[in-house]
C-alpha cells in the first residue's frame, strides 16, 4: 500500500495541474491543486463558471488522465492504474453529473437496477434496494416510468438513486440540485449527508446553491483554476454568528458573512500584548470575539495626553488605516486574553467592494469615531 493510501483519505491531490488544448498551445485550467477529502466528509465546491470545477471533479473520478501532480483516490494512485483498474475504480464511485445519461428504453427501476452490483445480491434484494432508494427520493409512484415520461427533476432524482444504489464510498456530484425545487434539492443533499454519516462516504458537490451550504462540512472555492479558500463550515458559521454581534455586520446576510469568514483568521493575543502600534502601516482589520482591548490615541491638542477607549466582544478596530491608507492612528493593547477574527487588507477591500452597504456603514462608523 502506498503512503497516501495508508493515510485513510478518500481523495488526496497534491500539486495537480491540468491543461486543455494541444501540446504547442496548451490552456492551463487547473493550477497546483492541493486537496484532501476525508471519509464521512461532505464538501461543497463552488466558483465562477469556467473556474475548473467540472474538470477537477472528472480528474478525481478518473474520467480524465492526471497530467501533472499526484492524485490518490480510494487508496489508488491514479497515474499508476491500468485501463481495467480505472474502470473498476469508476464503478466504486457514485457519479451524479449534469448530463444524467439515463437509458431511455429502461424504466426508473431498471436504470437503478443496472447500477447495483451483481455480486452479493439476489434479484429480490436488488429490487428491494431499488424501490427503497427510489422511494426515498420521492419517486415511489414513478418506479415503472421511462425517462421520457419523467420531468427534469424526476430524471435527476433517478440519476441520483442510481449513483447511490451501491452505497459508494465516494460520491461526485456536479450541480445535483440544479433542476430541483428548494425542497427536493435539500432532500437530495440530506440523503447525501446521511450516506456520508452512515457509510463514512465522502461527498463532493459542485453547486452554486447557497441554500444547502449549511449541510456541508467544508466549502472549497475555485477561481481561475486555483483553490482560493477551503473553509470548515462549522468554523465559518462560528465566525459569521460572531460577526453578526458586531453592528457593522449585523445586517449582512449569513451567506455573505460565511464568505468573509473564509478569509478570516482567528488570532489570540496575550494580556498586555500590542495588537496594533500607532504609526505603523495598517495590514488587518479586527473583530473581537472575546476579551477586551485598550485603544490609546494621542490627543491632537499637542500636550502629551492620551485618549483611552476600551473595546470588547463584537467591537471592531483597525479599519481606519485600511480605509484611508494612512498609518495606524492609535495603539491597541490586549487588556486580558483576546481572541479576535482578523481580515487581511486585500480581503477587507474585496469584501467592501462586494458590499456597498457594508462600506457605507463602515465609513459612517469611521466618521462618528474620529
Ligand atoms: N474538453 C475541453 N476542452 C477544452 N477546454 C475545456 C474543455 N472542458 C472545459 N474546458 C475549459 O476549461 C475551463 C474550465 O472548465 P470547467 O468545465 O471545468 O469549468 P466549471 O467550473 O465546471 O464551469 P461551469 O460552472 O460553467 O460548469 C473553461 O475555460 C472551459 O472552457
Ligand atoms: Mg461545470
Amino acid at each position: 500500500m502506498s503512503a497516501e493510501a495508508a493515510t485513510g483519505l478518500t481523495v488526496s491531490m497534491k500539486r495537480v495541474c491540468h491543461s486543455y488544448g494541444s501540446k504547442e498551445n496548451p490552456k492551463q485550467v487547473l493550477h497546483d491543486i492541493d486537496f484532501d477529502l476525508m471519509p464521512g466528509e461532505v464538501a461543497i465546491l463552488t466558483g465562477p463558471s469556467g473556474s475548473g470545477k467540472t474538470t477537477l471533479l472528472t480528474l478525481i473520478g478518473a474520467l480524465r488522465s492526471v497530467q501533472e501532480g499526484e492524485a490518490v483516490v480510494l487508496g489508488r494512485r491514479l497515474r499508476e492504474l491500468t485501463r481495467a483498474q480505472l474502470v473498476r475504480l469508476r464503478r466504486e464511485i457514485g457519479f451524479i453529473f449534469q448530463a444524467h445519461n439515463l437509458f431511455e428504453s429502461l424504466t426508473a427501476r431498471e436504470n437503478v437496477n443496472m447500477a447495483i452490483e451483481l455480486t452479493n445480491c439476489d434479484v429480490h434484494e436488488r429490487d428491494r434496494r431499488c424501490e427503497a432508494i427510489l422511494t426515498r427520493l420521492g419517486l415511489s409512484d414513478r418506479i415503472g416510468y421511462k425517462p421520457n415520461s419523467l420531468s427534469g427533476g424526476e430524471r435527476q432524482r433517478v440519476a441520483i438513486a442510481r449513483a447511490l444504489a451501491n452505497r459508494p464510498k465516494l460520491v461526485l456530484a456536479d450541480e445535483p440540485t440544479a433542476a430541483l425545487d428548494k425542497l427536493s434539492g435539500r432532500e437530495v443533499v440530506d440523503i447525501l449527508k446521511t450516506l456520508a454519516l452512515e457509510e463514512q462516504s465522502s461527498v463532493l458537490i459542485v453547486t452554486h446553491d447557497t441554500r444547502i451550504l449549511d449541510l456541508a462540512d467544508r466549502i472549497i472555492k475555485l477561481v481561475d483554476g486555483r483553490i482560493v479558500s477551503d473553509t470548515s463550515v462549522k468554523r465559518a458559521l462560528l465566525i459569521a454568528t460572531s460577526l453578526q454581534r458586531c453592528p457593522i455586520f449585523a445586517q449582512q446576510p449569513i451567506a455573505m458573512l460565511t464568505e468573509f469568514a473564509a478569509f478570516m483568521r482567528r488570532e489570540s493575543f496575550d494580556p498586555g500584548e500590542d495588537i496594533i502600534r500607532e504609526g505603523e502601516a495598517g495590514d488587518k482589520f479586527y473583530v473581537i470575539e472575546s476579551g477586551s482591548v485598550e485603544v490609546l490615541r494621542e490627543k491632537t491638542s499637542g500636550d502629551s495626553e492620551v485618549a483611552r477607549t476600551t473595546l470588547g466582544p463584537g467591537d471592531f478596530f483597525g479599519e481606519v488605516a485600511l480605509l484611508t491608507g494612512a498609518p495606524r492612528n492609535a495603539t491597541v493593547i490586549a487588556r486580558d486574553r483576546v481572541e479576535a477574527f482578523t481580515l487581511a487588507k486585500e480581503h477587507f477591500h474585496e469584501a467592501l467592494q462586494r458590499s456597498k452597504t457594508l462600506e457605507e456603514r463602515l465609513r459612517t462608523a469611521l466618521y462618528y469615531r474620529s
